[in-house]
């Protein structure tokens, strides 16, 4: 067959060890192989989000993650702050407004990342704000925004920091527990280097105790019941298992590689890319 170069931002070329792996027949996933295989999946997310609470794991495109992630959040006539600097910062306000959200808007010019001071101005001006949707690197602009510097101002605060890593995951450092991101959502497709039709969703502790009181309505990304059955190594519904599969194979070439390697060679490889 001939070899294709995909050089897009997502999907990325997929792992050959990964490829292999979606090829073995497929396993039963209320058996023990898939509790095993699972377990073991469950401990590379948690590495890989340098986070010590469960990342949750959906059979659905990045854009399931974040709605999911608005749904197990927020409820009716929350006050949410949405960062729009590009398609997918865009894409969190539409989410909210589907659900019949008001979203208070930080526009910022397209190309360009969001001056962090605006997030504690907007979050001055109403206390009762709960939530602030941020984007880490978006990949309509190639912008890369200071996740570091928003989580230091949003922690002081009431509110939760939830931040899109779909593009960013596996490939610029987000460590979630130490910056204190309350939600990071992930998908397959890129940095993972599988292919797409996983989202996950990670969740700081500040972060399920707004799930635990959130009242919109959700039944597919219920982020209750999937911690509950991925505590038993289950996922609630039936997974793409090929697809986990292959993601044990990508997080044990991220685990052997090292997150500090990981993201050298991939800045590396940016500003080489940009000479
Ligand atoms: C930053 C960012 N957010 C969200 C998405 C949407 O993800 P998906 O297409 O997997 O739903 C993408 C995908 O291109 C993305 O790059």
């Amino acid at each position: 067959m001939k070899k294709r170069h995909l050089l897009a931002p997502g999907p990325t070329p997929v792992l050959p060890d990964a490829l292999l792996a979606m090829a073995r027949p497929i396993l039963y996933h209320r058996g023990p192989e898939y509790e095993a295989l699972l377990a073991s999946v469950r401990e590379g997310l948690k590495f890989l989000f340098q986070t010590k609470n469960e990342v949750l794991l959906f059979t659905s495109s990045g854009t399931g993650g974040m709605e999911g992630t608005v749904v197990n959040t927020l409820s009716p006539g929350d006050r949410a702050v949405v960062i729009r600097s590009g398609k997918f910062g865009e894409r969190w306000g539409e989410i909210c407004e589907a659900y019949g959200l008001q979203p208070c808007y930080i526009d910022v010019e397209w190309g360009r990342a969001v001056e962090p001071d605006l997030v504690a101005a907007a979050l001055a001006a109403d206390p009762s704000i709960k939530a602030v949707f941020a984007t880490h690197t978006e990949s309509s602009t190639g912008v890369i925004h200071d996740i570091e510097a928003i989580a230091r101002i949003v922690g002081r605060t009431p509110a939760i920091l939830v931040v899109d890593a779909i593009m960013s995951l596996g490939v610029a450092n987000l460590p979630m527990d130490a910056w204190g991101v309350d939600v990071v959502v992930g998908g397959s497709q890129k940095g993972l280097m599988i292919p797409p039709g996983l989202a996950f969703c990670a969740v700081s502790d500040k972060g399920w105790a707004m799930v635990q009181q959130s009242r919109l309505p959700k039944f597919y990304f219920n982020f209750l019941a999937e911690r509950k059955s991925l505590e038993k190594n289950q996922n609630t519904f039936t997974p793409a298992v090929s697809l986990v599969m292959a993601l044990h194979e990508s997080l044990a070439a991220i685990r052997a590689e090292g997150l500090t390697a990981l993201f050298a060679r991939h800045d590396r490889l940016a500003r080489a890319t940009r000479a």
